[in-house]
């Protein structure tokens, strides 16, 4: 039988959050490369995702090319697939991706096949330029027609490639970028996406990450293995994030269930960013086979707690304080009584990975500025 498509989120690193149009053949294959050394594919990390910045022209058959910067991609491919690595790769249902290369309007099937030809394991499809050169991510006067309208072909887009990618015939993991348009995660599987972003572009800036994360309240019904929403890829290890953040922000994606894609330059991966990455113990939350996301069960000003049900029958339950103070929390046991249960389960200190035993009213936790507490309970 053949194993379900991204059974568990999809985990990887894409080129475009640090590299962005200047990536090459080269920093995919030193990414390769760094992913083995660093043991972040042992850890599950198995996607190398060339994003956008790869396309060259087509030839007269309408057959595309890549570009200079990436002189021969079945070579890079068999150079991915060697390390016990999968390659993933990018483009736009519109006439022109985001950053201007060629889109896929009108040369779906032709595209796909040329993916499979490659050994392509993965497509990002991104929404840029599309309906003519017009999607526009606001629509001014747009009337109710005109905007189901577009919905429409929009949807009617994603769906030919689906088609497309399954006529090859090789597994290909279909990963929509559309920023959450049309309430995406209601429809997402019809189209046959196994992933789908909810939201506009991360950055590497805790107020962006913690809105994103905050703003997947409600979407926990639509995640089930196979289907994934997708608040955008990692930032973990860019820009001027704290280690608090960091922690913040990849403990948070693991409580959603999000994929993992990291997105920083694995040339310059600290001990402490690579232990975030790897701890085994949040990448299991993440990649647990329940399949459940997170859901906010919880909020006071700006402490929030979330919980998601576990394989094992337990839950895994994150405390975090998005304010700008240390905040000392006592009385959890009764925000969780209030929330519904846990009370006297045994609880673990994730990050930690200290015992901390049975949640009681002597149960409490000092949680510093943009930090976090997650915990992994039982019975
Ligand atoms: C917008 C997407 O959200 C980004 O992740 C990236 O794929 C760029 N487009 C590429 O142009």
């Amino acid at each position: 039988a053949q194993v379900k498509l991204a059974a568990t989120p999809p985990m990887g690193w894409n080129s475009w959050n640090w590299f962005a149009e200047k990536v090459t053949d080269k920093d995919v294959r030193q990414a390769a490369d760094l992913l083995v050394s660093s043991g972040m594919r042992d850890a599950g990390y198995v996607y190398v995702n060339i994003d956008d910045a790869w396309q060259g022209t087509r030839d007269e058959a309408g057959n595309l090319h890549s570009n200079d910067k990436f002189p021969d991609m079945k070579a890079l491919s068999d150079y991915v697939h060697s390390k016990g690595l999968k390659l993933g790769i990018y483009s736009s249902p519109g006439p022109k991706t985001c950053a201007r290369f060629e889109g896929s309007l009108g040369h779906e099937e032709q595209d796909a096949q040329l993916y499979a030809s490659w050994g392509i394991d993965y497509l990002k499809y991104d929404l840029c330029s599309f309906h003519n050169g017009v999607m526009r991510k606001e629509h001014p006067g747009d009337s109710p027609e005109a905007m189901h309208l577009q919905y429409k072909m929009m949807r009617d887009a994603y769906e030919k490639m689906h088609q497309a990618l399954l006529k090859t015939g090789r597994p290909i993991v279909y990963s929509l970028c559309q920023y959450g348009f049309d309430s995406v995660w209601q429809w997402g599987p019809e189209v046959g996406a196994n992933l789908w972003r909810t939201t506009g572009d991360i950055t590497p800036t805790f107020d962006r990450i913690s809105l994103i994360g905050r703003e997947q309240a409600g979407l926990a019904r639509y995640a089930a293995p196979g289907h994934w929403n997708d608040p955008d890829m990692l930032e973990v290890g860019n820009g001027k994030l704290t280690l608090d953040e960091n922690h913040t922000h990849m403990g948070m994606w693991a409580m959603l269930a999000a994929p993992l894609l990291a997105g920083n330059n694995l040339s310059q991966l600290t001990p402490d960013i690579k232990a975030i990455l790897t701890n085994r113990e949040i990448l299991a939350i993440d990649q647990d086979t329940l399949g459940k996301q997170a859901d906010r069960i919880y909020a006071e000003g700006p402490i929030e707690i979330w919980a998601r049900p576990l394989a094992d029958g337990g839950s895994a339950l994150a405390i975090f304080n998005f304010g700008e103070q240390r905040c000392y929390l006592r009385g959890i046991s009764l925000h969780l009584e209030q929330a519904g249960a846990f009370r006297g389960w045994s609880a673990r200190d994730v990050w930690a990975a200290k015992e901390l035993g049975p949640i009681d009213d002597s149960t409490h936790f000092t949680i510093p500025r943009h930090g976090s507490v997650i915990l992994r309970l039982s019975k």
